[in-house]
């Protein structure tokens, strides 16, 4: 992690207000911010720990955990709100799966629509077939 904090860091090295990008460039380098860089990014930008712990709470994109293996996103726009993709949230936290919430993966008529990983989508996600495409990914691993 030292290693690839520092080449960050060389990277924004005279760059005015840089703990945004930094802090993206961790993120995408390491999948999330770890606690033990934020000490590290303090001190490299000459500000406290709660300043750069501020900009990352402030932030929903900054995570402060591990990402999941998979991530699972649910449409919540209007067409798949009109097709039950609220039951379906309510369904895949009672699984504990987690699961974000994006606005309109262009199968507005055919929703609710889901996305796994990048590229895999998923048209009339019923909670069984929800179930069954979780089943895979774990199968799959
Ligand atoms: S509204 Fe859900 S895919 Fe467009």
């Amino acid at each position: 992690m030292i290693s690839k904090l520092n080449t960050i860091f060389a990277k924004h090295q005279h760059e005015p207000g840089s703990l945004l990008p930094i802090l993206h460039d961790v993120q995408h380098a390491l999948g999330y911010v770890p606690e033990d860089a934020v000490p590290l990014i303090a001190n490299h930008l000459n500000q406290s720990r709660a300043e750069v712990h501020g900009v990352i709470s402030y932030y929903q994109h900054f995570r402060t955990t591990p990402p999941p293996k998979h991530v699972v996103r649910l449409c919540c726009a209007e067409a798949c709100q009109a097709n039950g993709c609220n039951a379906l949230f309510e369904h895949a936290k009672l699984q504990n799966i987690e699961v974000e919430p994006v606005y309109c993966l262009g199968l507005c008529t055919l929703g609710p629509a889901m996305q796994i990983d990048e590229l895999k989508l998923h048209a009339r996600v019923t909670p069984e077939k929800f179930d069954a495409l979780i089943k895979a990914l774990g199968d799959e691993s």
